[in-house]
């Protein structure tokens, strides 16, 4: 069975019973500084959960997208993954615990097909130092619908309670939670490792049980001082794996090998068949790097954006390393994949693939400037390694200075046998947090910012370009997308026809002359509202912050106190780095131009 059907007969499962279906949430919470990423169904429906009412009622059905990016490292397995979507539904003070179970039930046996006797399900024990009870309701329940006793699990708060924020001692006040029940799915084909324990169970890590599905009983909401209070509403929050189920309908513990891989594996190609794990890696992380484009995540050094370039750093370094294959711009197998993607999810997810073809750029781009930062790494990473045992500074140093991710030292480590200082690693990572962690987002600088002195050089030079361009070919060219590594610059633009030859060769004239003239380059910060009147330059599309940072090139006596922006030559929102001053940019000359899509042209040029 595919994942596409078990989606659609979910929706309609529910609907049928008098659920609204509502639409995915974007990956990116909208309105909730205080997470990252979606990473459940229930967070975009925290407010109707505390009492608000939602405007399609008391039941709701969805898919929603998900991303966990505290799970990258355990990426590699056979079950888990980042990216995942979470069927779910809802009662907001409506159903209670015996319908929840027994349709979730009957949605598995009925709908899927799921033998009952492969199941297992767990329930709270309760915490007497808290005053919870334990959740023998719903034991009750599943023992009426057939589940046997001995197929019935009690945990603690850590396994069968839930919260956005996990056990109750970690919840803030006002957060809603409750005891939840989870169902198990019994692949009896993986053997028990005992490495797990004796004996094996639903929350044993040796990978026979496969948590499915979750129905959080939110009863309760935390007072400020730490006692717990009914809710004045009861909900039913239920998440299911739609990936793991789909695995357990086709009994296979492998949730790489169903359906919304299969068209990206093909793309890909000669996949390495003795390196599933490394397969597993670029399949996750690539999909979530996907849907975090599509949903206008752009690799950078913090937020969002640091997480993104994470995933796609380790799924470069092992896409590079399955496939040696260097050179990522003119691999069409990555963009391939991508688009094989897009295809997957295309009624699924449309907007995701009507985003999907300005989507391989993004990802080519980074790694394009992850080589650089790789092969350095690479190198530093064997010189260390010659003598056997690498030091935490060392390690750290290759990740602060060379921009070599550190899980990938230590995956490199482990592979090749070389033992890495771990506590002198993980002293050194927390200074370097403390200093630079800003409150919500674990923000890392250095390191991965690319500053050397050619590409700052580059990033002048694309000013001068962007405005040459305006002056040969008209006030209508706008930057589209723009991409910088230590080699070349490269800029989209928004320009109907091929460039000539002539054109190319003025714009080239313009920018050498104001290489020549030597003009002071300027940065200014100021409200987003004084940048606009100014007629900046930007970026059409991109979100800036109420304060932005401006350069501007020239005139001659500029200076950032008198900045004379009415003669400048040019003026961008732009967060740096630049020259100070035009003539060290050296002799720019265009390289090549092509179109890139409708009504928008490429060109790439190079300092020397
Ligand atoms: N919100 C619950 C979970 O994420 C259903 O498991």
């Amino acid at each position: 069975m595919t994942s596409f059907e078990i989606r659609q007969k979910f929706l309609k499962f529910f609907q049928d019973r008098g659920h609204a279906v509502i639409p995915s949430a974007p990956l990116v919470p909208e309105n909730d500084p205080t997470t990252l990423f979606t990473g459940s169904g229930m967070q975009p429906l925290i407010p109707y959960l505390l009492g608000q009412s939602h405007p399609l009622g008391k039941r709701l059905v969805n898919s929603q997208k998900c991303f966990r990016a505290e799970d990258i490292e355990e990426v590699g397995d056979n079950r888990h993954t980042t990216f995942f979507e979470m069927l779910g539904n809802w009662s907001f003070g409506d159903y209670w615990k015996e319908e929840q179970l027994s349709w979730f039930l009957e949605f598995l046996t009925d709908e899927v097909h799921i033998k009952k006797e492969g199941l297992a399900v767990s329930c709270f024990e309760g915490d007497p130092s808290l005053n919870l009870p334990p959740d023998n309701e719903s034991a009750e329940i599943w023992k009426k619908l057939g589940i046997p006793k001995e197929r019935i699990y009690f945990y603690g708060a850590k396994k069968n309670w839930w919260s956005r924020s996990g056990v109750p001692a970690n919840m803030p006040a006002g957060e809603p939670g409750g005891p939840d029940s989870e169902v198990f799915f019994e692949f009896t084909l993986v053997p028990h490792d005992k490495k797990y324990g004796d004996a094996c169970h639903p929350n044993c890590d040796c990978g026979r049980f496969m948590e499915i599905g979750n129905s959080v009983f939110m009863e309760y909401k935390k007072n400020e001082d730490g006692t717990f209070e009914k809710l004045k509403q009861r909900n039913v929050d239920f998440g299911g794996g739609l990936e793991r189920i789909t695995a357990a309908a086709n009994d296979d513990p492998d949730v790489f090998r169903i359906d919304v891989f299969a068209k990206m594996k093909s793309a890909l190609t000669e996949p390495d068949k003795n390196n599933p794990r490394k397969l597993r890696i670029i399949l996750d992380h690539l999909r979530a790097s996907v849907f975090l484009i599509a949903d206008e995540v752009r690799p950078s050094n913090k937020g969002q954006g640091y997480v993104l370039r994470r995933l796609l750093r380790r799924m470069g370094f092992h896409y590079f390393d399955l496939f040696s294959h260097r050179a990522i711009d003119t691999d069409p197998r990555l963009s391939n994949a991508i688009l094989a993607l897009g295809i997957t999810y295309q009624t699924a997810y449309p907007e995701m693939y009507k985003r999907i073809a300005g989507i391989p750029t993004h990802v080519t781009d980074e790694l394009e400037k992850f080589e650089f930062s790789l092969e350095a790494g690479l190198r530093e990473f064997k010189k260390l390694s010659a003598k056997g045992k690498i030091s935490g500074q060392e390690a750290f140093a290759l990740f602060s200075t060379h921009g070599f991710p550190y899980e990938m030292a230590f995956e490199l480590a482990e592979e090749q046998g070389i033992e890495i200082d771990e506590s002198e690693f993980e002293l050194e990572m927390k200074k370097h947090q403390d200093l630079s962690r800003t409150a919500s987002a674990g923000t890392f600088k250095g390191g991965l910012a690319d500053s050397s002195e050619k590409t700052t050089r580059l990033h002048t030079a694309h000013h001068l370009l962007l405005k040459a361009l305006q002056l040969v070919l008209g006030s209508g060219v706008k930057q589209r997308g723009s991409n910088i590594t230590q080699e070349r610059l490269r800029m989209d633009f928004s320009y109907e026809a091929k460039m000539t030859d002539e054109q190319k060769k003025e714009a080239e004239r313009i920018v050498n002359e104001k290489i020549a003239e030597d003009l002071p380059v300027i940065r200014n910060e100021m409200a987003l509202e004084d940048a606009e009147k100014l007629h900046a330059e930007h970026e059409f599309g991109a979100k800036y912050p109420a304060r932005v940072s401006v350069y501007s090139v020239g005139p001659k006596g500029a200076t950032p106190e008198n900045p004379q922006f009415e003669k400048a030559f040019s003026i961008e929102f732009c967060g740096g780095p630049h020259v100070t001053h035009t003539g060290v940019i050296g002799k720019f000359r265009i390289k090549k131009e092509e179109a890139v899509g409708a009504g928008i042209r490429r060109v790439r040029g190079v300092v020397k």
